[in-house]
């Protein structure tokens, strides 16, 4: 069986990756001439665990190809999986641009019968714009949602707590129902609709989950309990769980925001309100704002202040800067007037083309000299290995807001610090 994954993000490369693993071929296009290029010598654009060893494997083995144009991608290709991005527009509705060249190429180029599979995160109504740009007799159409977290992308395609195929027609089922035959994870065969809505019920549910406990956490904060034990204390039930109520500034990167943001857009269309999401998205834009709160409670004015934001991906693990928290952050403390510095292990270069007036280093040490507070904006569980006691001597100040709960706040208050968690006493 012949594969092809057009768009090579990291969702279409963790995915074709793995199928390479279990032994097809896959043929990967991506319209970034220079991305391709990079793949061709073993080497990945973006960080993501174990897949530059990986793919160097699969290159020696000749099952992945990554082809210059999308004509040699697609030939003898059984399957097309669909993994172009689709950013969100102002609005709250996504762009389906991309997607739409590559419908109207694939029209033109492909002849023979094949499956194509959308694993790109497409709407209802933008699924059904999508399957009507596809509409000819070769093409058998899938929807196969992706689940894959940054930063451990490879071994989520290879492990998947579930595959969804949604699809109404047998030859499609046929085919993935083969094709996943060398995956041991729990199928579910649905209609597409169906397949979509789980797509958006687990993104919302998940938005909904960190929005839920970051209310708890500001909760927590008034009365002084601890968001900690509440957690905990709340998670052991098994009907909640305890994955996903790890209070911070609020959830970020290209999905949980895009998600929430375009199914409260399609349901208002549609005359529909989604107060659950909505909250969630509410709670979300505004939670990075209890660091500025808890800034100014121990800084008085934040004006001329040197703040020290350490993290700037949108999580611990990943260089990705899309819909980062610690951007927004930053963005409001220098309209306050504050001189921000900001540190991160991997994104401070990207991070530098976007927001060009403010000290940005990978030197953690440089990043913290002289500053009267430091705020954890990003998950980096390397943080909690720093020498702290060389940072306390580095500082003017001794405030630590510690906005991803990440730090043992007794630790910190022994060492000399002011300690500010989110919800913790
Ligand atoms: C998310 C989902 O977790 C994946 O299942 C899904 O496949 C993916 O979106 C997608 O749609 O492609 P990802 O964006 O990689 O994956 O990031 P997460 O690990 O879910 O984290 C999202 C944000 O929530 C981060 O900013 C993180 O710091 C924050 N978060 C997460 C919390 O604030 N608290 C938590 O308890 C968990």
């Amino acid at each position: 069986m012949k594969i092809s994954i057009i768009g090579v993000g990291y969702v279409g490369l963790a995915t074709g990756i793995s199928l390479c693993l279990k032994g097809y071929t896959v043929s990967f296009y991506d319209s970034d001439k220079k991305k391709i290029k990079s793949f061709k010598r073993g080497k990945v654009p973006f960080v993501e665990e174990d897949i530059e060893e990986t793919i160097k494997e699969c290159l020696s083995n000749k099952n992945a190809i990554f082809a210059d144009n999308l004509k040699e991608a697609l030939e003898n290709s059984n399957i097309i999986f669909l993994c172009i991005g689709t950013p969100i527009l102002p609005e709250g509705e996504s762009d389906l641009i991309n997607i739409k060249n590559v419908c109207a190429e694939l029209r033109k180029l492909v002849r023979h019968e094949v499956v194509v599979v959308i694993k790109s995160t497409v709407n209802p109504g933008d699924y059904l714009e999508t399957k009507n740009l596809l509409s000819s007799k070769n093409f058998s159409i899938a929807v196969n949602p992706e689940f894959l977290r940054e930063g451990s992308a490879l071994q989520n395609a290879l492990h998947p707590n579930r595959i969804i195929i949604g699809t109404d027609d047998e030859y499609s089922k046929k085919i993935l129902k083969e094709l996943y035959s060398k995956f041991e994870s729990p199928k579910i065969f649905t209609d597409p609709m169906s397949a979509i809505l789980i797509k958006y019920a687990s993104n919302s549910f998940l938005a909904v989950k960190i929005s839920f406990i970051n209310e708890i956490a500001n909760i927590c904060d008034i009365v002084g309990a601890s968001i900690d034990d509440v957690a905990l204390g709340i998670g052991l039930d098994p009907r909640i769980g305890r994955d996903f109520l790890k209070a911070g500034i609020g959830f970020g990167g290209s999905c949980l925001p895009k998600d929430t943001k375009n199914l409260i857009r399609f349901a208002e269309k549609n005359s529909l309100s989604t107060n659950i999401v909505k909250a969630a998205d509410i709670v979300n834009e505004n939670q990075y704002k209890v660091v500025i709160k808890k800034l100014t409670k121990n800084l008085g004015t934040l004006e001329n202040k040197v703040i020290s934001v350490l993290g700037l991906s949108f999580k611990g693990g990943t260089d990705d800067l899309r819909g980062s928290v610690s951007l927004k952050l930053i963005e409001e403390l220098k309209k306050s007037g504050v001189v921000v510095k900001a540190h991160d292990y991997l994104s401070y270069e990207k991070a530098k083309k976007i927001i060009k007036d403010i000290f940005i280093s990978k030197d953690v040490y440089a990043v913290v000299k002289d500053a009267d507070a430091v705020v954890i904006a990003t998950d980096w569980k390397e943080y909690t290995k720093l020498d702290w006691e060389k940072i306390k001597e580095l500082m003017k100040g001794n405030l630590i807001v510690d906005g991803r709960n990440l730090l043992d706040p007794k630790l910190f208050k022994k060492l000399g610090f002011v300690y500010e968690g989110i919800g913790r006493k």
